[in-house]
């Protein structure tokens, strides 16, 4: 079976890397080292891969971290005030607060309080209602940010396109459709959301061109859901029950990669295609952050 179809998530990941830490070394040139808070409520096993993995790449690529972990039964007060006093804090270029929050804590109320100058994650109003407008400048939310980047590099045709994104979520699904269906090169799609209540989801894949699956579904999308040539990419982390393994269970995206790959025109891996990716448009928002933190008070 041909695999020269897999979109190589870590090899364009490095990619970015490249280019990111060239803007690091010219920042240290006029005495700035940039800089990126993680804050971690509570102890979800996955938010500590995940924030472990940013650290390591913030680390790798000269960008300095610093992790502040606080017990699940924060209250949101105590939270808020951290975040005001990075705001404050001059040192600091960055701020990512680790989603999901425990449910006593209002996520929204959370993202909105982190400074639009500093929010690396692009999830403040004014990030999300600049990626709306399609106004340049703001930051875009790091998974949507490397799904596109992926398309491009991989040299996939989106401009005319049909797009269906399936999950409607903030994180993804939601910034995912905006960045696409901008009137810009790279983008111009004709994009469609599915959802828990779209009637028939099958159809709206068959008919796509290119397929983002981010609705949290272990290896919903199959074969027969595609249309043979289409471009799949599986945003999905889930846990799939599997008493073979250790741990009880093993991770699984979205996608049926074994029945889907065979017919698809390119495809991500997971692991392997879209995580990488995450972390290198998150470590480009913070470079970012410096840079036009660095421009303004010149
Ligand atoms: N949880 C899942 N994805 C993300 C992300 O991109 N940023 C943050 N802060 N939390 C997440």
């Amino acid at each position: 079976m041909s695999l020269d179809n897999i979109i190589d998530g870590r090899a364009i990941a490095k990619e970015v890397h490249t280019e990111t830490e060239a803007r690091v070394c010219a920042l240290k040139a006029v005495g700035v080292k940039p800089s990126l808070i993680f804050i971690r409520v509570g102890e979800d096993p996955a938010s500590r891969v995940y924030v472990g993995m940013k650290e390591r790449s913030a680390m790798k690529l000269g960008i300095r971290s610093q992790t502040t972990v606080l017990p699940s039964d924060t209250p949101e007060s105590q939270l808020l005030d951290l975040i005001k006093q990075f705001n404050d804090d001059e040192g600091v270029n960055g701020i990512l607060v680790q989603a999901p929050l425990p449910p006593h804590i209002d996520e929204t109320k959370i993202f909105s309080m982190v400074s639009p100058a500093k929010d690396v994650d692009g999830f403040h109003p004014i990030n999300a209602g600049k990626l709306m407008l399609g106004e340049k400048g703001g930051f875009v939310p790091c998974t949507p940010a490397g799904v596109h980047e992926l398309l491009i590099r991989s040299g996939v045709a989106i401009a005319g396109s049909q797009v269906v994104i399936l999950g409607r979520g903030n994180i993804v699904g939601k910034p995912m459709a905006a960045i696409l269906c901008q009137k810009e090169s790279h983008a111009n799609a004709t994009v469609t959301i599915c959802h828990s209540r779209t009637r028939d989801v099958v159809f709206h894949c068959r008919s796509a061109d290119i397929i983002i699956a981010a609705m949290g579904a272990s290896e919903f999308l199959k074969e027969d859901m595609v249309r043979p040539g289409a471009t799949i990419i599986d945003v999905g982390v889930n846990r799939m029950e599997d008493p073979s393994q250790e741990k009880g269970y093993r991770l699984v995206g979205d996608v049926d990669f074994k029945a889907v790959q065979p017919i698809a025109g390119k495809i991500t891996p997971n692991p392997g295609g879209v995580g990488p990716m995450t972390i290198a448009m998150l470590m480009r928002n913070t470079v970012l952050a410096a840079e036009q933190q660095v421009a303004k008070h010149k």
